[in-house]
């Protein structure tokens, strides 16, 4: 087998706390060694065991592969009209879902798998290795399928969103749409997928009611997919109580919560409660107030950070650039907002092979053009952070 050490970091964040302290276990000119795409060895590069190959980093900053938990990649089309008129005051209340619908609908497989490929390639550039895809623009048997292969083709983190929103030939049956999505597409979706998430919000005419969400998530449940919701994203409404009650994996969005939803969420979490992630690229692209990190992270709630990259809400794939907005914005540390990006994000996935660097981990690494993970924060907008192709390195094994 052939083994490669990646040497002369000069700083590497390994989420490992209990091996090597601090919050993020921060290791100095450090190497690690990588065997057959698993971490078999971290320490001093003067102490680094000889390998097949080494690549020096030269002082630069290595971090976990970021996880992005929240995307929505499988579209055709182009919103940027719907973000020109948003930045002139319009509010966004999920109809343009259903023009990417009919785009997508409309699209061919190999279309959509070239931009799926494309976006997956851009993420990869900005540091992400772990990517969660959500179905959601088919809304009905054939596409949320189709797109659910797709994606499939990229992640194992897949995510039927049938329940996305209430398709225009539904719009007069919703309950027939909810019997489907919760009969016949969930009975061929769920072997494509990992999870099951719905747009749950009142404030939207287009997304599901409380009881409509709650039947979804249920028979998914009952046929064996975790489950996450979007909830609280226009305004107050069940989501948090929903996403609790359930057990599900992650609550997401978060931007208006009420505190008995802060009390809930603080409760449950010492159970394994839903992570919160937070989405900053939407409210910032949808002109919302940004979501009050603080007070879960006071409380003892997880919370992680996601890009929820998608023609609609937010059409930016930059984690780093969310992290920054978190520092800046949502009251969270550095610290705060790397592990939000890494190990908390793989918590709401429920995994513990990601997110941290540790012996016997995913060698999923990004490095960081700086001397420290700070300067991700401190230098936002400038493309500091990367994937690292450990494979395909010059000098790479
Ligand atoms: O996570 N809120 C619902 N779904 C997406 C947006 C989808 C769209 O507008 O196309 C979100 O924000
Ligand atoms: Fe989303």
């Amino acid at each position: 087998m052939r083994t490669i050490a990646i040497t002369g970091i000069g700083e590497l964040t390994t989420n490992d706390a209990a091996r090597f302290g601090g919050d993020l276990g921060i290791l100095r000119d450090a190497a690690l060694v990588v065997e057959d795409g698993r971490i078999a060895w971290i320490g001093p590069t003067t102490r680094a065991p000889a390998t097949d190959r080494r690549l020096d980093v030269d002082g630069r900053a290595v971090i976990p592969g970021l996880v992005d938990a929240h995307t929505h990649l499988v579209f055709a089309g182009d919103r940027s009209q719907e973000f020109v008129a948003r930045m002139a005051g319009a509010a966004y209340d999920g109809r343009g879902i259903l023009e990417t619908v009919e785009a997508t609908r409309a699209a061919s497989t190999a279309h959509l798998s070239t931009r799926l490929r494309h976006s997956m390639a851009e993420l990869r550039r900005q540091g992400t290795t772990t990517v969660e895809i959500k179905s959601g623009y088919g809304l009905d048997l054939a596409n949320e399928t189709r797109l659910l292969r797709i994606a499939g083709a990229f992640t194992s983190e897949t995510t039927f969103l049938g329940g996305h929103a209430i398709p225009v030939e539904y719009r007069r049956h919703r309950d027939a749409y909810i019997e489907l999505v919760s009969g016949d597409m969930l009975r061929v979706c769920a072997p494509l997928a990992r999870w099951a998430d719905v747009f749950c919000e009142p404030h939207s005419p287009h997304a599901l009611r409380e009881d409509e969400a709650r039947l979804v998530l249920t028979r998914a449940k009952d046929a064996g997919l975790g489950v996450r919701v979007h909830g609280c994203q226009l305004g107050e409404g069940p989501g948090a109580e929903l996403a609790v009650e359930l057990g599900a994996a992650s609550l997401d969005h978060a931007t208006h919560l009420r505190d008995s939803d802060a009390d809930l969420l603080a409760d449950a979490a010492p159970e394994g409660g839903p992570v919160v992630t937070l989405l900053p690229l939407v409210e910032f692209a949808t002109r919302q107030p940004f979501p009050d990190a603080r007070r879960l992270l006071d409380r003892g709630v997880h919370v992680a950070l996601a890009s929820d990259c998608n023609p609609g809400t937010n059409a930016s794939s930059s984690l780093p650039l969310a992290m920054a907005l978190a520092v800046r914005h949502m009251g969270m540390t550095p610290e705060q907002a790397l592990r939000g990006a890494t190990v908390e994000a793989a918590r709401s996935l429920r995994r513990d092979d990601i997110g941290r660097l540790t012996v016997g981990a995913a060698a999923d690494l990004a490095l960081v053009d700086a001397p420290s993970y700070l300067h991700i924060f401190y230098r936002p907008g400038v493309p500091l952070v990367s994937a690292l192709d450990v494979a395909d390195t010059p000098g790479g094994g």
